[in-house]
């Protein structure tokens, strides 16, 4: 299952040479967060749909939250020490397949570097 590895330590390495998450603005990130509502929840009675629940999702390992049925490819990355940090994040969601290959996500991704870091500092609100 290494073949997942080499993908999101490169994310990792590209993320922390670009830290514009960082100025993510929550609020925008709100608006931006409507796109991922078709399939995630997020606070207070949050509930897995076709996502995952999203409330503490920075920090957590990847395909750990309870109760949800990942697919084996983020199961792998999580047990392989994926974890979600404003940087692996904006990886994923810029392209959630080049980090996590075979992910069941169906998600083109965030275009935006923009858009990626307000819906990161969104999610951070959520702890
Ligand atoms: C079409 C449905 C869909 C949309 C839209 C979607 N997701 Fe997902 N997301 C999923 C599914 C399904 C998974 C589980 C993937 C797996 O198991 O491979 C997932 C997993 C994730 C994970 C990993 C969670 C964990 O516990 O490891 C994150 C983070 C995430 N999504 C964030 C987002 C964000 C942010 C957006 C909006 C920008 C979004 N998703 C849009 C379906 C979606």
């Amino acid at each position: 299952m290494t073949r997942f590895a080499p993908a999101w330590i490169c994310a990792l390495l590209l993320g922390t040479a670009s830290s514009a998450w960082a100025d993510g603005d929550a609020a925008t990130g709100e608006k931006v967060f409507r796109k991922c509502k078709a399939c995630h929840e997020i606070g207070d009675g949050a509930q897995h749909r076709v996502g995952p629940v999203l409330s503490g999702v920075v920090g957590r390992t990847a395909g750990t939250a309870d109760g949800f049925a990942y697919s084996d490819a983020m199961t792998a990355a999580g047990a392989e020490g994926l974890v979600w940090t404003p940087e692996t994040l904006a990886a994923f969601l810029e392209k959630p397949k080049a980090v996590v290959s075979g992910t069941k996500m169906s998600f083109a991704g965030l275009r935006r570097e923009e858009e990626r870091a307000d819906v990161i500092a969104y999610l951070s609100g959520f702890p």
